[in-house]
Formats: C-alpha cells, sequence, structure tokens
C-alpha cells in the first residue's frame, strides 16, 4: 500500500499493518531425492500477538526520522494521497475515506463509501474546483486484513468516487449532477399501489431490522428525514436504486432482484408523498436516470 510525501510538511505518511509474518523455509527436493534440490520460502501473514487495532497511518518526519503522529484504529489503512494544502487522504479497508490535517493528524472529514478502499486516491482540478477521486473495489489482501480482526466490508463494490472540495463557492450549474436535476425536477414517477404493497412487505422483510420502520433508521442510518434529502437531493432514481440493489441488503449485498428493488423504491415513493397510479414502474435504467431520488419538498408527508 503506497504512502505520500508532502514537500510542504518535509514528511512521509505511511499507511502500516500490525502483522507480522511466519516464514519457512521448505527444501523441493528432486524426484530422486537428492539431484535438482531447490529451496523456497512459505509464509502466513498474522495480527500481531495482544493487538487488536491493526491500521497505523504514521506521519514520519524526512528530516529527523522521528513520528510525527501517529493514527491507530481497528480496520487496516489502504493508500494515502497528500495535497498541496495540508490534506492527508486515506482509505481504509472498513469502508471509510478521510481527510487528516498533514501536520496535526487530526480528522479533519470523513465519508463511508460502499465498499473498501481499495484504490488509490488522486486529486486534480477543473475550472478552478479542486477535485478528490477514489475507487472502491475487491482485492486479494483487504478481505484477509479484514479478518483478522473481525470486520466484514463488503466486497466487489466498484465504485468510482469523485468529491469537490470547498473554497472556492460552487455555483448551482458547477455542481455535479445539477443539469441531470433542472431536468429532474418536474419529473413525477409512476407506479400502482400493488408495487408499493409488495415493497412495503419486501421492505419490512429485507431492510427494516437496520432501518427501522417506515425508514426512520436504528442501526443503520434512516432514509428519510433532511440529512437524508439533502445526501439523495441531486441524483436520480437510477441512483438509489443501484445504490440499493449493488451494496443492500447490507452482508448481502445484490442478493435482491431488480423487482423487488423497484417495488421497495416504489414504497420509499408512495411513502414520502407519491400518489400510486394505474401503470407500474417499469424496470427501466433510462427512465430510473429522469427521475429525481427524493421528492419535491411539497410532495413530502413527513
Ligand atoms: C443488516 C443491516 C442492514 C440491512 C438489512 C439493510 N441495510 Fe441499508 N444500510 C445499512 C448500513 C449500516 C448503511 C450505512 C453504511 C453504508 O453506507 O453502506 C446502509 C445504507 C443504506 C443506504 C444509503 C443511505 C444514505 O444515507 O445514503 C440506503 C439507501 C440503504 N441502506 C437502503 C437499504 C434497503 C432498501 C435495504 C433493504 C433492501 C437495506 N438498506 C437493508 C445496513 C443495512
Amino acid at each position: 500500500m503506497p504512502g505520500a510525501y508532502s514537500p510542504k510538511t518535509n514528511a512521509l505518511y505511511m499507511p502500516l499493518q500490525n502483522t507480522f509474518m511466519q516464514a519457512e523455509i521448505i527444501n523441493q527436493a528432486g524426484a530422486d531425492g537428492q539431484s535438482n534440490e531447490s529451496f523456497g520460502l512459505s509464509w502466513t501473514t498474522h495480527l500481531s500477538p495482544e493487538a487488536n487495532l491493526l491500521g497505523r497511518l504514521q506521519a514520519i518526519s524526512v528530516e529527523t526520522g522521528k513520528t510525527l503522529w501517529q493514527y491507530e484504529q481497528r480496520a487496516s489503512m489502504l493508500n494515502v494521497l497528500a495535497t498541496g494544502n495540508d490534506l492527508i487522504f486515506a482509505g481504509d479497508s472498513d469502508r471509510r475515506f478521510r481527510a487528516f490535517h498533514a501536520a496535526t493528524g487530526e480528522i479533519i472529514w470523513e465519508t463511508v463509501l460502499g465498499g473498501s478502499v481499495t484504490g488509490h486516491p488522486i486529486s486534480y482540478q477543473v475550472d478552478g474546483i479542486q477535485y478528490v477521486a477514489v475507487s472502491t473495489g475487491s482485492s486479494s489482501l483487504t478481505p484477509v486484513l479484514n479478518d483478522f480482526v473481525g470486520i466484514t466490508a463488503p466486497q466487489n463494490i466498484n465504485h468510482l468516487y469523485v468529491f469537490a472540495l470547498p473554497g472556492k463557492q460552487l455555483s448551482r450549474q458547477q455542481l455535479p449532477f445539477s443539469q441531470a436535476r433542472q431536468k429532474l425536477k418536474n419529473v413525477v414517477p409512476y407506479f400502482n399501489q400493488n408495487q408499493a404493497d409488495r415493497g412495503k412487505l419486501s421492505y419490512q422483510q429485507h431492510c427494516a431490522s437496520c432501518h427501522g420502520k417506515d425508514f426512520v433508521g436504528g442501526s443503520a442510518p434512516a432514509m428519510t428525514g433532511e440529512a437524508f434529502f439533502q445526501r439523495w437531493d441531486e441524483r436520480s432514481a437510477g441512483d438509489l436504486f443501484d445504490r440499493i440493489k449493488l451494496t443492500m441488503p447490507w452482508g448481502a449485498a445484490d442478493s435482491l432482484s431488480r423487482d423487488t428493488v423497484l417495488d421497495i423504491l416504489t414504497y420509499w415513493y408512495a411513502h414520502h408523498g407519491y400518489r400510486a397510479n394505474v401503470r407500474t414502474l417499469p424496470d427501466d435504467p433510462e427512465q430510473l436516470k429522469r427521475l429525481p431520488a427524493v421528492p419535491s419538498a411539497n410532495l413530502r408527508m413527513e
């Protein structure tokens, strides 16, 4: 896992794992037991004895070799990026993606992505706005590391995430998705009552244990209320459909049929103020892309 160097602090930021390796020399004798002898190495990796924190992000001064700060946690730390304005971006195997202050190690921002943050973060600038992009997905190592500390993060979540950094204020037109949102505003989804009723049953069966009755939240975040609306405001029904289909139910991602997820989506709409009609909402990704994920405020029942 590559670390990063910042010329501003003249420090290295290294993602480290608290593990040790048990290695053994193996001698593979030739067929006659003597000739063609070759030696190899067999090894296994383990969590260090008495350790329960696996991951560490360590800032090391290049000039003195001294540790400036370190951050430790249960999940393993993955790839690191240092930016020109003193931010250290680092992902971990438990789906967290964070920005640390380069000089102090303070966590300035964090979010939870769909899967282990196995990609290497990059940063770039377009029209004066700085972006940070990172991908999630499976790797051969992260499930092993997660096993050491009993973390079960979904694998095979092959997503690319792009974040805009605050600074220069983004105008509404510059915001990602806003163009699509202009078109989304006036579109009202249609679905029929049967679909929404089926969706309610499926929600109760597959989602309510974590997201609570009627989306109010529980061990998992609420799927209603201002914070949820804000997060999904600029996005389409297709985005919400994909999020549910590909990452939920938690621990059994991608196990529900597209029709079941579609039913749950119509139940979500019905519960948030859209009226059922006669036509069913079809499984049509192009159409879902044109529908808003979140009904406009005057339609919402809270
Ligand atoms: C075992 C618990 C569990 C079950 C069951 C579950 N979820 Fe989740 N869900 C979570 C957790 C934990 C998160 C937050 C972590 C994450 O973002 O992946 C989450 C996140 C979400 C999000 C993103 C929320 C946001 O604020 O952006 C949506 C949407 C969602 N779940 C929908 C569903 C639906 C629909 C079902 C049923 C098909 C479901 N979930 C079943 C645990 C669960």
